[in-house]
């Protein structure tokens, strides 16, 4: 339907970047990308009368449609930064197109495929992007593509992982200067943000992390940070824990990112580790997940730990308080073995723990609509975890008692 409106717009469109990229690797990829040789606005507009909601950037001549159902799709308009020449013959992309993609970070990112109907499906390949994705390589497209945009160092070490390819040389050199030249340095914390955000929520963070302190990267973006052994033993088993318990977990995808970060700062000074949240200006919520983990650990160990036994109960009253994410970060910090195995069995059943009656059971049982009735469901919630109750009767039983 986007190629059947182009043309009948007489505009060209292409779907491009990562999309492609991962078609051609046989991948899922949900994010469609379109660019437009010609007046984008228009055609995005032009879909407004379709029944889809649209935005755009009148500035960038850049926007999204979103189609009935939710799927989303982002236009943009080819961007020419140099001098534009006649074009001599008619071809199949223009050399709008040609530029876009020459702005881009990987070969393998800088290929597109025309939608119009009448060169449907074709591939546009001008940098050696499908040789690349065949040797599995990450290049640049010229030497000055991390001047240009340093964050495509932290994008690189992230595709390189997730795609399982390696750094071409010349690339690899030029992230080493990157570095060495401090160019990660000057991107702004919300930058940075954003793109530690995406590395700690891939799927395999561990082998990035311990690659970009191989790099020196961390240094390069936070002055004063010591990514120790310690940082990187908690990296390794926060890894682990997701990977192994991520279905028994509690819904923490959004805020995992944050026990990576506390991870990687836990070692270093106070005022490093403030002036890294600082840089980074982490959301007020996020900021005290991240500290509690990392201020809280020792209480947290005073409380749960020790050889003696712990009840659920204690443990449950004790973890309910922090975040789930505060507490998963405990969990790969502490070096008690105990301390661990409470809050691993606490995020992977206790949390769980609910009574089978509810309020309006009670109500039933002839108890007044009010505080009360949140208590005593509080009460018979403990005396679940103490293993006073177990089915329904159970628990009648023990209110009316
Ligand atoms: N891009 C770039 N430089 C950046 C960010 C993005 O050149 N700093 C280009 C890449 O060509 C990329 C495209 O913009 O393919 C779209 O960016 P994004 O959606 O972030 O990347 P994808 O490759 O589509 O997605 P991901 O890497 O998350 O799979």
């Amino acid at each position: 339907r986007l190629g059947r409106r182009a043309e009948e717009m007489s505009l060209k469109a292409y779907v491009v970047g990562g999309f492609v990229r991962d078609l051609l690797l046989g991948k899922e990829n949900q994010d469609l990308d379109i660019v437009i040789e010609g007046d984008a606005l228009a055609f995005i507009k032009s879909w407004e009368t379709d029944g889809c909601k649209v935005a755009v950037h009148e500035r960038y001549k850049t926007g999204t449609i979103v189609f009935p159902g939710d799927k989303k799709v982002d236009v943009a308009t080819a961007r020419r930064e140099f001098y534009e020449y006649p074009v001599a013959l008619p071809k199949v992309a223009g050399d709008s197109l040609k530029h876009d993609l020459y702005r881009r970070d990987f070969t393998v990112n800088s290929m597109a495929i025309s939608i119009n109907r009448t060169s449907w499906g074709t591939l546009i390949d001008y940098f050696g992007g499908r040789r690349d994705l065949q040797s599995r390589q990450l290049r640049v497209l010229h030497n000055l593509s991390f001047v240009e945009d340093p964050t495509r160092v932290l994008r690189g070490l992230r595709l390189k992982q997730r795609l399982g390819f390696e750094f071409e040389d010349n690339t690899f050199r030029l992230i080493k200067s990157a570095v060495k030249g401090g160019l990660l340095g000057l991107l702004s914390g919300t930058r940075v943000k954003n793109e530690l955000k995406l590395i700690f929520m891939e799927e395999k963070v561990y082998p990035i992390v311990l690659e970009m302190v191989r790099l020196n990267i961390f240094e390069a973006l936070f002055s004063g940070i010591k990514v120790d052994r310690n940082c990187i033993r908690i990296v390794r088993r926060l890894s682990f824990f997701l990977r192994r318990l991520r279905y028994d977990l509690p819904d923490i995808e959004e805020d995992v990112w944050l026990a990576f970060l506390a991870a990687v700062i836990f070692s270093s000074a106070d005022w490093v580790q403030h002036a890294t949240l600082d840089k980074l200006h982490l959301s007020k919520s996020n900021r005290e997940i991240v500290e509690k983990a990392l201020d809280d650990l020792g209480t947290a160990e005073n409380a749960i730990g020790g050889k003696g036994m712990r009840s659920y109960e204690e443990i449950y009253l004790f973890l309910r308080d922090a975040p789930y994410v505060t507490a998963l970060f405990w969990a790969a910090a502490t070096q008690q073995w105990r301390v661990r195995r409470r809050i691993l069995l606490y995020l992977t059943r206790l949390h769980r723990v609910n009574p089978i009656l509810m309020g309006r059971d009670l109500v039933e049982l002839g108890y007044p609509k009010g505080p009360l009735i949140g208590k005593i469901l509080e009460e018979l919630l403990l005396a679940r975890l103490r293993g006073e109750v177990e089915t329904r009767e159970d628990e009648i039983k023990w209110v009316k008692s």
